[in-house]
């Protein structure tokens, strides 16, 4: 039988030691996979504008959008527990409008916690979201929905002063309620130190080995993707690299009549 796996479950696993792995999926065949290889939560990340949507970065990802997403996700998975990210500006500007749009994100999508980035700007929404039952997981350091404020993707907390301020976020971000933080793009040396002072399990990516859980955007992690990677990504396959060569013998086929003669099942297999 299939065990669930609960939010409550992260901070029980960091207690025993075990390492928390997470991907990002945004369809339900995807999740299916991901699901079936035994990864214990899924993130219907705002990632999906760029990896999926075509958009530069998440910024002009909206919650309808997510909601299709989440939900999608949710239909693929059994065993995973699904976090969705609230878009930009569907949390920052009051707790009811968070728990309004958070409520849309489970109840429309099917999303079991919401991830939020951001540290004291946001404790009070944190803080109310998790009062009135929304499981809250936290993201500090490189936070992609500020882009436009940072400047770029740029590495965060990479001196003394910001290493204090992520630490002191993530201390109120934990005390708020949130079950688990996602540290992006920090020094390892800083994800350690930030590790070690929380109950709650950190999720690193790009914050070095020491996280008590590693998350990857699964189209990276699987080279799904004709471009470059960050490059604290490990590339487990080159998956465009199959996709653009099975489609070249594909219309190299078609057009020299092989497929319909030769390659054509003998029985008709459902296309859907
Ligand atoms: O949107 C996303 O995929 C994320 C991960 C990079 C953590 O937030």
């Amino acid at each position: 039988m299939t065990t669930k796996v609960r939010t409550t479950d992260f901070r029980e696993k960091k207690h025993r030691g075990e390492k928390i792995a997470m991907l990002t999926a945004y369809d339900a065949n995807m999740a299916r996979l991901l699901d079936k290889a035994g990864v214990d939560a899924l993130l219907v990340g705002d990632s999906v504008g760029m990896v999926m949507l075509g958009y530069d970065n998440t910024v002009p990802v909206t919650l309808d959008a997510m909601i299709h997403h989440t939900a999608a996700v949710v239909r693929g998975t059994q065993r995973a527990l699904v976090v969705a990210d609230m878009p930009f500006l569907t949390y920052q500007t009051t707790a009811a409008d968070a728990v309004r749009n958070a409520g849309r994100l489970m109840q429309e999508g099917g999303a079991e916690a919401v991830k939020l980035e951001g540290g004291s700007a946001i404790v009070d929404v944190v803080k109310r979201l998790v009062d009135v039952g929304v499981p809250v997981m936290g993201h500090l350091g490189l936070l992609p929905q500020s882009v436009h404020r940072v400047g770029g993707f740029l590495r965060q907390a990479t001196n003394p002063r910001d290493a204090d301020i992520l630490l002191a976020d993530a201390l109120a971000i934990e005390q708020a309620g949130a079950f688990a933080i996602v540290l992006e793009s920090i020094p390892a040396d800083v994800a350690r130190t930030v590790t070690a002072a929380l109950d709650v399990p950190t999720i690193g990516i790009g914050a070095g080995p020491d996280c008590d859980g590693q998350v990857l955007v699964t189209n990276d992690m699987i080279g799904l993707f004709d471009g470059p990677v960050p490059s604290f990504v490990k590339q487990y396959a080159r998956v465009a690299e199959t996709v653009t060569s099975s489609a070249q013998s594909y219309i190299d086929d078609v057009r020299s009549g092989r497929y319909a003669r030769s390659t054509a099942p003998k029985t008709p297999t459902p296309t859907t």
